[in-house]
């Protein structure tokens, strides 16, 4: 026999931290920078409440609830023994030909009652990106079988997070999602996404921005021909590319262009829904009539993979009809309508409702507004702080007057993160703009909002101290338990 030989491993070999390093392959992440240690290790070990806790026993307040996902906060016994219940009782069965199961079908009565607007079919996947792909199926074949095959474009906005898939990956405005893959793929169009602070002319209401951008929209619908453009797809939020809320007029002006040319409206909520913006869905708050819709996060607050297509009954009534003609309608994924998953979700519902979550986001997400604006909408280093409910943003500037912008290669926005991680707060440094964001659990209470914007204030002025000839004198500050 030769014998299996151990193979000589550096002494080291089982330390998570290396073994991360060596065999882990992070998304969005500088693999060679990784790799080589130049990035630090960021191992999470434990989480509860609103707070984590790294390897190495440094508490924070995770002001982004994961990825803007955790909405009722870590360590929830009762998902975790909703979960442990729904494995021992049926841990999977799919939902193929008519299949079905308990949980599945009580989530997806409660998501239709939670969403109303006439939207009362739910169809599973496991993340946002799925959701997003489903819906630009549903979409194709929604108009295929009206008869329209040619109206297959899609338009979405610069800026727009809807995923990392090949559609949905291609529907994201963000460059770095397209050049290395080829991407986007043909019939895809991107708009401008409102961004009032930033592309604002000077004198322009905000209403008359939000005009302005629709009749962009109606014109690009014109120049690419109204029969071939089928739908489009927005946040109600702009999350990842800057947190931007809808300016005023937004949505009454856009809704009014897709409808006069037969284009569906796919409203991806994969952030704003369950809550995020004191409102229940991002729909909700700004009077959206979607036809159909992407949930995610939030559904299942990340306890375990969720996502949903929520369908109008407007399209709901072309599929069945569809499948009279065709037969079955053919997609789905193995992992659709996941007992567990379900079962997360109905536990996380249960208590987003029973806790008030909602309203506990408008309230407690309206003093945060007032409270960073308060310390630092006059910082000079402060451009804009913008959000709402549990949704903010503040964007640095070199010059508010006129506005100049640093260079990117200073990374203020990194700087300001990394102060804060340190001083025993999580907030992410948003891609698409030299700033920060903050997502926090929708548990979070005004006590923790002023231990967060204290945070925030004191990473600010540390970093304009590193970078400013006369730094600016530090505000009052308040007590804070520096573990968080
Ligand atoms: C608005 C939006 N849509 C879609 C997605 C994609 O979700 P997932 O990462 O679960 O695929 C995200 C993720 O952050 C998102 O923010």
């Amino acid at each position: 026999m030769t014998g299996a030989r151990t193979p000589v491993l550096p002494r080291d070999v089982n330390d998570p931290a290396v073994l991360d390093r060596r065999h882990m392959f992070h998304p969005g992440t500088h693999l060679a920078d990784f790799s080589g240690g130049d990035l630090p290790s960021q191992i999470i070990a434990g989480g509860k409440g609103i707070h984590v806790t790294d390897r190495d026993g440094h508490r924070m307040i995770d002001g982004f609830a994961g990825l803007w996902c955790v909405n009722v906060g870590y360590g929830r016994t009762e998902i975790a023994d909703a979960v442990h219940a729904q494995m021992e009782k049926l841990s999977y069965f799919h939902a193929y030909n008519g299949h079905s199961n308990e949980p599945a079908i009580e989530l997806a009565a409660r998501i239709a009652g939670m969403v109303g607007l006439d939207m009362n079919h739910v169809f599973y996947g496991l993340s946002g990106s799925d959701a997003n792909e489903t819906n630009a199926k549903i979409v194709w074949y929604y108009h295929r079988i009206l008869g329209r095959p040619e109206k297959r474009k899609l338009i979405a906005r610069d800026r727009s997070y809807h995923g990392s898939g090949v559609m949905s990956g291609s529907l994201t405005g963000q460059p770095g999602f397209h050049g290395l893959y080829g991407l986007p793929l043909p019939d895809v169009i991107h708009v401008a996404a409102p961004h009032y602070w930033l592309d604002g002319r000077e004198g322009e209401s905000e209403r008359a921005y939000s005009r302005r951008l629709a009749q962009e929209l109606e014109a690009t619908i014109q120049a690419e021909g109204p029969e071939t453009v089928a739908a489009f797809f927005a946040e109600p939020v702009v999350g990842s590319g800057g947190i931007l809320p809808s300016p005023e007029g937004y949505w009454e002006e856009v809704q009014a262009v897709l409808r006069r040319h037969d284009v569906l409206l796919v409203v991806d909520e994969v952030v704003t829904g369950f809550g995020r913006t004191g409102e229940a869905f991002g729909s909700h708050l700004y009077g959206i009539q979607p036809d159909l819709m992407a949930l995610a996060k939030g559904l299942s607050s990340g306890y375990l993979p969720l996502s949903a297509s929520v369908v109008s009954d407007r399209v709901w009534d072309v599929l069945e009809e569809g499948t009279r003609r065709h037969g079955p309608f053919i997609h789905g994924w193995t992992y659709s309508a996941h007992p567990v998953c379900a079962a997360a979700a109905l536990a996380n519902l249960d208590i987003i409702e029973r806790e008030g979550l909602v309203a506990n986001a408008r309230d407690t997400g309206a003093y945060l507004q007032r409270c960073l604006r308060e310390a630092l909408g006059d910082h000079p280093m402060v451009g804009e702080v913008r959000g709402v409910g549990l949704l903010a943003a503040v964007d640095f500037v070199e010059a508010r007057e006129p506005r100049r912008f640093f260079d990117p290669a200073r990374r203020i926005g990194a700087r300001v993160t990394e102060v804060a991680r340190q001083n025993g707060l999580i907030v992410r440094s948003m891609p698409k703009i030299d700033g920060i964001g903050l997502a926090p659990p929708l548990t979070l209470s005004r006590q923790d909002v002023d231990q967060i914007v204290d945070i925030v204030l004191e990473a600010t002025h540390a970093v304009a101290a590193q970078i400013a000839p006369v730094p600016p004198s530090p505000g009052p500050a308040k007590p804070r338990d520096r573990e968080g």
